[in-house]
């Protein structure tokens, strides 16, 4: 295989410039790049990352780079890539990237395969198809690998196969999908090596969750389609991290927000923050704009269709795209969909109505925006480079677990933000500490 794979090198000028921007906002990672540069902490190490490949991405590949990794980085998701991203890591940073926006399922494995090639001590993931490919493989369960990842892997011996495994001291995962996929494996007894929930810390799925997919998202949706959301019934599915920050969002804009949830915590929090719940089935009728983010399937189903208005707009934001039901949706219309603008693919039922589906159901924001704002990703990357070398420090103490980012890394992530931010706040005085510790002093 080739030492990289894009889609044109010529674009990559363009890239470094917007990750030198990103960069400007990111001055935790920037304060963790210094020093890595001096210490080395990753020196001598092969990761292998397979990342929404961004310009904040880039600087954490950056990072790395500087602590003394040997990197390899591939896509997470077919339509994420930034092109020219991919092409300034190549040409200006050195660091071998595949990834091509828009690649069909057979090259994002083809690249996954570059990535599994390169025989990783550490693996960085974004959902869990790098780790879960490499367990598939390991274990000979060809039957779950895209077809043509599985004939490459038959190709190899089973020492080969297990070889692949034997190098890897442990992994971080970023995003809510992938932990999730991870405990089940724990559960289990699959998982081969511990990782690390980066997604966990309080310093990333209460900021990046929340504010970077509530705003990114939004600005996906519009992006896509320029309609105005004042005004509009906006159905927000799944009232999460994610989903509390698009509602959040999305009612700023005047749009009229209603949630569907099926845990009833979140749904009466949904409901006490004013938002008006309701069973999807109730919502589709009168939803203009659609949005799940719920790592969960079949969210929004083919009965949802069937209800929905003419000139519904239906987006995700969760990990993969298997939470809109869009095959039920391609039994239910005629002749193929309309791309009557980039992302927005028209249905046109059987009894005439339309229905667009943004970017193929993939998580619109990075489909059709450019994922969170730097500044927020600052510290869900930050977690990432002080988990990386969390890991190679006490990889040998660790068991085939999922681990939470350790508390003293989340509190300094926190602390170095806010000071980055100029924001200042109180230490507790003796007296305090003395008295939060104390059960003596009552009424
Ligand atoms: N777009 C992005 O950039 C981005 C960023 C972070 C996370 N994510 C992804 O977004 C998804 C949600 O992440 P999160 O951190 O908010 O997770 P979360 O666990 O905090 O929230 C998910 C919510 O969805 C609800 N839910 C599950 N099934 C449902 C259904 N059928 N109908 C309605 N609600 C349902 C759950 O009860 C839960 O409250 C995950 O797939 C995650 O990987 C995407």
């Amino acid at each position: 295989m080739s030492s990289y794979d894009i889609k044109d090198i010529q674009l990559a000028e363009g890239g470094r410039r917007r990750i030198e921007w990103a960069e400007r906002e990111m001055p935790v990672l920037r304060s963790i790049r210094e020093r890595f540069a001096k210490e080395k902490p990753l020196k001598g190490l092969r990761l292998s990352c397979c990342l929404h490949v961004t310009t904040e991405t880039a600087n954490l590949m950056r990072t790395l780079h500087e602590g003394g990794a040997d990197i390899v980085l591939t896509a997470s998701n077919p339509l994420s890539t930034q092109d020219d991203v991919a092409a300034a890591l190549v040409n200006q940073f050195e660091i071998p990237v595949f990834a091509i926006k828009g690649e069909d399922k057979v090259t994002y494995f083809k690249h996954i395969r570059a990535a599994l090639e390169h025989k990783p001590h550490l693996t960085q993931d974004d959902g869990a198809d790098l780790v879960s490919s490499l367990f598939f493989i390991e274990m000979g369960r060809f039957e779950k690998l895209e077809p043509s990842l599985a004939a490459w892997a038959k190709t190899l011996s089973e020492a080969e196969r297990k070889e692949m495994l034997k190098n890897v001291i442990g992994g971080t995962e970023e995003t809510t999908t992938g932990v999730i996929r991870l405990k089940a494996m724990e559960k289990d007894g699959v998982l081969k090596f511990p990782v690390i929930a980066v997604n966990d810390a309080l310093t990333k799925h209460m900021f990046d969750n929340r504010y970077g997919t509530g705003q990114s998202t939004i600005d996906g949706i519009v992006r896509a389609t320029n309609v105005l959301l004042a005004g509009k019934t906006f159905v927000v599915a799944g009232y999460g991290w994610c989903g509390r920050g698009l509602a959040l969002r999305a009612r700023g804009m005047g749009s009229h927000v209603i949630v569907t949830e099926v845990d009833p915590l979140k749904a009466l929090e949904a409901a006490m923050d004013g938002f008006q719940v309701m069973p999807m089935l109730e919502a589709a009728k009168v939803g203009d704009i659609f949005c799940t983010v719920t790592g969960d399937i079949n969210v929004i189903d083919g009965h949802d269709f069937e209800v929905m208005k003419d000139g519904a707009i239906v987006a995700n934001s969760g990990h993969f795209n298997v939470e809109i039901n869009i095959p039920a949706l391609e039994k239910m219309s005629v002749g193929e969909p309309n791309l009557v603008r980039p992302f927005v693919e028209q249905y046109t039922t059987k009894d005439g109505r339309k229905i667009n589906i943004l970017g193929q159901g993939r998580l619109i924001n990075l489909a059709s925006a450019e994922g969170h704002p730097a500044s927020v990703m600052d510290m869900s990357f930050a977690n990432q480079a002080l988990s990386a070398e969390y890991m190679v420090k006490h990889a040998d103490k660790l068991e085939k677990k999922v681990y939470s980012v350790p508390e003293e890394i989340d509190s300094e992530i926190a602390r170095l933000k806010l000071e980055s931010m100029g924001v200042k706040i109180d230490v507790l005085t003796d007296e305090q500490l003395h008295y939060l510790n104390s059960w003596e002093e009552g009424t």
